[in-house]
């Protein structure tokens, strides 16, 4: 990001806030995002879709942090929802119902009735058997509950087994085979009014080339529903857009509407409008986790050194789910210290708790590291296994700092249990 600056005193800043003294004032481990980083993000996707009609519908489960809702809510965006609780956070954060999508799964009656009382904008519905319990919910409301099928366009996004979604054989979606028979199931429905068509491929995603696939297979059947005097008002690509954690190339958001557009002008859908459910791409690269060098610990086993943090894998999920790679730069360079090669851990008991292998790194106890990328499905995942009460996170813009979340306390953890007799 380069709002991430390290400047001449050796010192790493996010705007105009120095890391190392954030760290020193709020403790650690703490999670710092940039909302000048977030603002810039989202304005590259804006500013593609200028002159359309578009909706960005944030993918909260991203960063789903109230202050980072607000901020997209004043932007104007609306928000990718999957659950009732995320439903409740957009309406705590000032956001509004008419501009939400609720996709997922495995939604309950209680979730759908909820959305539908609040008024979302849509339902991209996964399965025949949701199709069948919507419609039944929204009728005994009275209403009709707006709906798009996710498709599944069995695309190969090329990513992540575990976060790719639009091949056939994973949970989501439905197969492009049955979705034209499944859509004439849906106009007949009482409680279902057919809106839109959806889909999402997975995420992390780095090239174009599964998205220009996934819409010409979602264009096709648009076409195919549509002969059937089925009216789709809009188009939703989903999320999706991979960032840049160490050598990734993805291509920029602005670079990835306007191929999407250029294709959707091509085969005469121009006159649509187009939501998006970004993520990571628009909060992942805006957030740091600060932690703080424990102990340093060089093993007997030649060549393995570890640096024990205080950030763990129940606060930061990605290494040791994904075995994702996340930068790890100090906050404050030294010289006084030999650069060696440290595994990176946590005090979590599980050897898959690791947030950094053989990094390159000048360290001593007390130093404070800084994990890069780390703003979106970084606090959003965080567990608090081992009892460890989640971080805090602070929003800064310019020279301003903001705690927007205090760090949990070990009371709120065991608050709702109860002892026996
Ligand atoms: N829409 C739907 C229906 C989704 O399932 C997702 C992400 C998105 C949008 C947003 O995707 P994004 O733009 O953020 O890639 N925890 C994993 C990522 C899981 C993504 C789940 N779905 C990770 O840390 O890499």
């Amino acid at each position: 990001s380069p709002f991430l600056q390290r400047r001449a005193d050796g010192r790493l800043y996010f705007e105009d806030c120095a890391l190392d003294e954030l760290a020193r004032e709020h403790g650690t481990p703490l999670y710092v995002y940039s909302r000048s980083a977030m603002r810039a993000a989202l304005s590259a996707y804006e500013s593609a879709l200028a002159g359309r009609a578009h909706l960005l519908c944030y993918a909260m489960k991203a960063n789903s942090s109230l202050a980072v809702l607000q901020l997209f809510a004043q932007a104007g965006c609306g928000f990718d929802i999957v659950s009732g609780g995320e439903l409740q956070r957009v309406l705590a954060a000032g956001g509004d119902p008419a501009k939400v999508v609720f996709s997922g799964v495995g939604k309950t009656p209680a979730e759908m009735g909820q959305a539908l009382q609040a008024g979302v904008r849509c339902f991209n519905v996964e399965s025949e058997a949701e199709l069948d319990k919507l419609s039944q919910v929204a009728r005994a409301l009275d209403r009709r509950a707006p709906v798009s099928l996710r498709v599944n366009p069995d695309v190969d996004a090329k990513t992540h087994p575990y976060i790719s979604t639009g091949l056939k054989g994973n949970k989501f979606g439905i197969s492009h085979q049955r979705a034209l028979d499944v859509y004439r199931h849906a106009a007949s429905l009482p409680g279902i009014e057919v809106v839109g068509i959806d889909c999402h491929i997975g995420s992390q995603i780095t090239e174009i080339d599964p998205y220009l696939d996934a819409l010409e297979r979602v264009l096709d059947l648009v076409e195919a529903v549509e002969a059937q005097g089925i009216r789709l008002h809009h188009l939703d690509l989903g999320g999706g857009l991979g960032i840049t954690y160490t050598d990734e190339a993805p291509p920029a958001p602005d670079a990835l509407v306007a191929a999407l557009l250029e294709r959707i002008d091509a085969r005469g859908h121009g006159h649509r409008e187009i939501l998006l459910e970004p993520g990571r791409s628009l909060v992942g690269n805006a957030g740091v986790l600060l932690t703080e060098v424990q102990y340093l610990k060089p093993s007997e086993v030649e060549g393995k050194h570890f640096c024990i943090v205080d950030a763990a894998m129940n606060d930061l999920m990605r290494p040791a789910m994904y075995e994702a790679y996340m930068a790890i730069v100090p906050c404050a360079e030294r010289a006084d210290v030999p650069v060696e090669t440290w595994d990176v851990v946590g005090p979590v008991c599980e050897s898959g708790d690791w947030l950094g292998r053989e990094r390159v790194l000048a360290v001593r106890e007390g130093d404070v590291l800084a994990i890069l990328s780390a703003g979106a499905y970084g606090m959003s995942m965080a567990s608090n296994y081992n009892t460890r009460p989640r971080a805090a996170e602070v929003m800064v813009e310019g020279r301003s700092a903001w705690c927007i979340r205090e760090r949990e306390k070990i009371e709120d953890l065991f608050a709702g249990e109860r002892l026996i007799g």
